[in-house]
């Protein structure tokens, strides 16, 4: 029987709302992006976050709802972004969800955000199978995940400072190129040299599945220093090979302890998304890594890397199709953690 679930997110500076049906088919997927308000303060101004959300949120569910060609009656369950991220943002979607549950009598879906990241490949034909590891590589993570099955999610490994996303951002930052860094410093790098500067690979040598970038943009801003950027003046250094060999260096760690992760745990399928998965370079250098060793990498389109709500609905659909209602707790019993871990859900 067909069943739709409205999906929510709003942990960060997206609002979202989106409906899927459980064919994992996407009847709406409507984004309101802040990054325009945010890009002039250089990074994401938390209390801002909050208000734009709580503008924005009933027109995007009202629009969500209305692409989709449905009312809000139609809708069987709705499914919400409970953490991590930012508190008062997560709060907005959360009490949206909670008001239409609690005057609908529609049950609500707590979803962990970085689950939704998972559950985003599943939007794409054909699914990987189980057992898959997962990278999860956006703003705020950068995590190695061995996926099982549903609600068996072990962390592998994860940064121990700066998410990569984050170490792009910063980057940008450190060259005068704006918010979000990833993208600019994707499309610099196009057109540059990425063995011309040998930046650091942090914790490559070593055998763990965790990452540190903290000292890859220590490094670049220590060669900056001395090799000031201007693409124009000879003997100074290219924008275009800066941004290259930087994207090449991080590209290469996150390349690199995926394979591990997955060799280690004799696992077959590789799944990345997050923002970052956006980037064209990785993406590029995982398919061939993976194709070299017999692996099948998945990665979504570039709309579902990025944070949305129907990759949060079709992991409501994920705990529904298997009877695991206890994720549909009641309104009271939800509640937002800005530090929430996979582990916490099952819990
Ligand atoms: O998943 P996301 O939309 O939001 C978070 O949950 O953080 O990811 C945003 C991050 C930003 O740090 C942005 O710079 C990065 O993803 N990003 C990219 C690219 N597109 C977005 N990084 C590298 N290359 C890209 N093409
Ligand atoms: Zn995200």
């Amino acid at each position: 029987m067909k069943s739709l679930i409205l999906g929510i997110e709003t942990s960060c500076d997206e609002t979202a709302a989106a409906v899927v049906d459980n064919r994992s088919r996407i009847l709406s997927n409507v984004i309101s992006s802040q990054i325009e308000t945010h890009s002039q303060f250089g990074g994401i101004v938390p209390e801002l976050a909050s208000r734009y959300h709580l503008e924005n949120i009933t027109p995007v569910v009202q629009n969500a709802l209305r692409t989709a060609g449905i009312t809000i009656h139609d809708i069987d369950a709705i499914a919400v972004t409970i953490g991590p991220g930012l508190i008062g943002a997560l709060l907005v979607g959360l009490s949206t969800a909670k008001s239409i549950s609690y005057s609908l009598g529609k049950p609500i879906i707590g979803i962990n955000h970085l689950e939704g990241h998972i559950f985003s490949v599943f939007l794409k034909q054909p699914p990987p199978s189980f057992p898959l590891v997962a990278l999860i590589v956006s703003g705020g993570h950068t995590d190695l995940y061995l996926v099982r099955g549903i609600e068996d999610i072990e962390t592998l490994g994860r940064t121990r400072d700066d998410a990569a996303g984050e170490c792009f951002d910063k980057a940008a930052r450190i060259m005068g190129l704006g918010y979000p860094g990833g993208p600019v410093i994707n499309q610099l790098a196009s057109r540059g040299n990425p063995g011309k500067i040998k930046f650091p690979r942090p914790m490559l040598s070593n055998h763990s599945c965790d990452f540190s970038f903290s000292g890859l943009k220590t490094s670049l801003k220590t060669y900056l220093a001395s090799n000031p950027l201007d693409s124009e003046a000879d003997g100074n250094s290219s924008i275009h090979d800066v941004s290259a060999s930087f994207q090449e260096a991080l590209v290469d760690v996150l390349v690199s302890k995926t394979l591990l992760a997955a060799k280690k745990n004799n696992v077959k399928s590789v799944v990345v998304a997050g923002g970052v998965a956006c980037n064209t370079r990785l993406r590029e250098r995982l398919c061939e890594e993976c194709e070299k060793t017999g692996m099948d990498v998945y990665i979504p389109e570039n709309i579902f890397c990025t944070d949305n709500a129907a990759m949060i609905a079709l992991a409501g659909h994920g705990y529904r199709d298997r009877g695991l209602t206890s994720r549909e707790k009641g309104f009271f019993a939800l509640d937002a953690n800005a530090n929430l871990k996979i582990e916490d859900m099952y819990a």
